[in-house]
């Protein structure tokens, strides 16, 4: 059996994980250990996700919590290489791009504990984004990296990285969205919010780079100003966003927007079921350019750059920075249904787990 650990820390990795270690549990081949970090620690940012995707409770819990970027790493660090001396895994596998999954491949790379990482090779290029850094370090270091799209090969190989360390999977965020697609269709969220389908534009917003700097901030806000007039925006909130719009004074502009409509963070089937039946999504989101690629729903990306090129290329992806013009004409097009056709991309076919597995059990 290989005993594989699996590592779980925020909010966006839940997703790429359940599929994986629900498959390694069904089989012969693995017994698969879940580790989570508790870099996410609030209820609706962790625990509501393991229940809606039937995850078992974490075998081990770190309980690292929130902290500065050293304070967080150095903290997973220290507890995963505990961990990693009692349990003795064959392999550790990460997903994604949080603080989590660098801290814990860099426990293991020391301790000669061999590392898969799952969604590796996307690149923004933008090294003051602190995902980049930890996409960077952790592929540097990683045995087998799983990618997701075709970006991801052409970044591994530029960087040096052997093609036999390399598999393109497919994206495992696609599998468990087409698992629970249907289900969250069962989500009465949007009769309680009462809206309509299409009816409605659905946002996230928490990128350090839009949230923690007052100017940007309030810049978007005034965007949001005209685009609340003509349709309701839902804003789910992260709490590091809503922290900075207390702290920046920029409640009562908020209040102000009658159809602007925060609520509390949502769990991942009632998100889902918004995201599916929303005229369009504003967000700064990763996984979002993603799903609402899959869902052929329109997508305007408040950012320069993204890290998954072929939401852009193909997908229904829009890059439009924080550009006020840029924002609104991506609005205007999205109501008159003026946005590009799109395709779904390569092997985003709801079986990357598999693949992944498929591949662990050669090694
Ligand atoms: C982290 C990830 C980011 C991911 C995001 C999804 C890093 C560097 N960033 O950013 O890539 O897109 O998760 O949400 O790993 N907080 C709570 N409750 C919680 C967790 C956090 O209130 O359960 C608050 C704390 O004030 C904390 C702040 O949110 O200081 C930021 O949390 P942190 O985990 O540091 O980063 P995120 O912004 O969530």
């Amino acid at each position: 059996m290989l005993k594989i650990a699996n590592i779980v820390g925020a909010r966006p990795n839940f997703m790429k994980i359940a599929p994986i270690h629900r498959r390694m549990q069904a089989s012969e081949t693995f017994a698969p250990l879940l580790v989570h970090t508790g870099q996410h620690y609030d209820k609706k940012m962790s625990q509501t996700f393991f229940v809606e995707l039937g995850m078992p409770e974490p075998d081990m819990y770190l309980g690292v919590g929130s902290g500065s970027h050293a304070v967080q790493t150095a903290s997973v660090m220290i507890a995963m290489e505990k961990i990693l001396l009692d349990e003795k895994p064959n392999w550790i596998l990460v997903v994604g791009d949080v603080n989590s999954t660098l801290a814990a491949s860099l426990a293991a790379a020391k301790l000669h504990i061999p590392i898969a990482h799952v969604e590796a090779g996307l690149r923004s290029f933008d090294r003051a984004m602190p995902e980049e850094i930890n996409r960077v370090l952790t592929d540097s270091i990683s045995d087998l990296l799983f990618v997701t799209e075709q970006s991801g090969l052409e970044n591994l190989k530029k960087e040096g990285i052997p093609d036999d360390k390399v598999r393109f999977v497919g994206n495992v965020m696609i599998d468990s969205l087409v698992e629970h697609l249907q289900k969250a269709k069962e989500s009465q969220i949007l009769q309680e919010l009462e809206i309509m389908p299409k009816r409605y534009t659905l946002m996230t917003l928490h990128r350090p780079s839009n949230v923690d700097d007052k100017n940007n901030l309030e810049n978007i806000l005034t965007t949001l100003e005209v685009i609340e007039k003509e349709l309701p925006i839902i804003f789910p909130i992260h709490p590091r966003t809503k922290k900075r719009i207390d702290e920046f004074g920029l409640a009562k502009k908020v209040a102000n927007m009658k159809n602007l409509r925060l609520v509390e963070p949502l769990g991942y089937l009632p998100f889902l079921h918004l995201m599916s039946e929303s005229k369009l999504l504003l967000t700064d989101s990763g996984g979002i350019q993603e799903e609402t690629t899959y869902l052929r729903v329109p997508c305007l990306t408040l950012r320069k750059n993204t890290e998954r090129p072929v939401t852009a290329e193909i997908g229904t992806n829009r890059l439009v920075g924080m550009d006020r013009k840029a924002i609104l004409k991506g609005f205007e097009d999205a109501m008159n249904g003026y946005f590009k056709d799109s395709k779904i991309p390569p092997l985003w076919d709801g079986h990357a787990s598999e693949r992944i597995l498929e591949t662990l059990a050669k090694q």
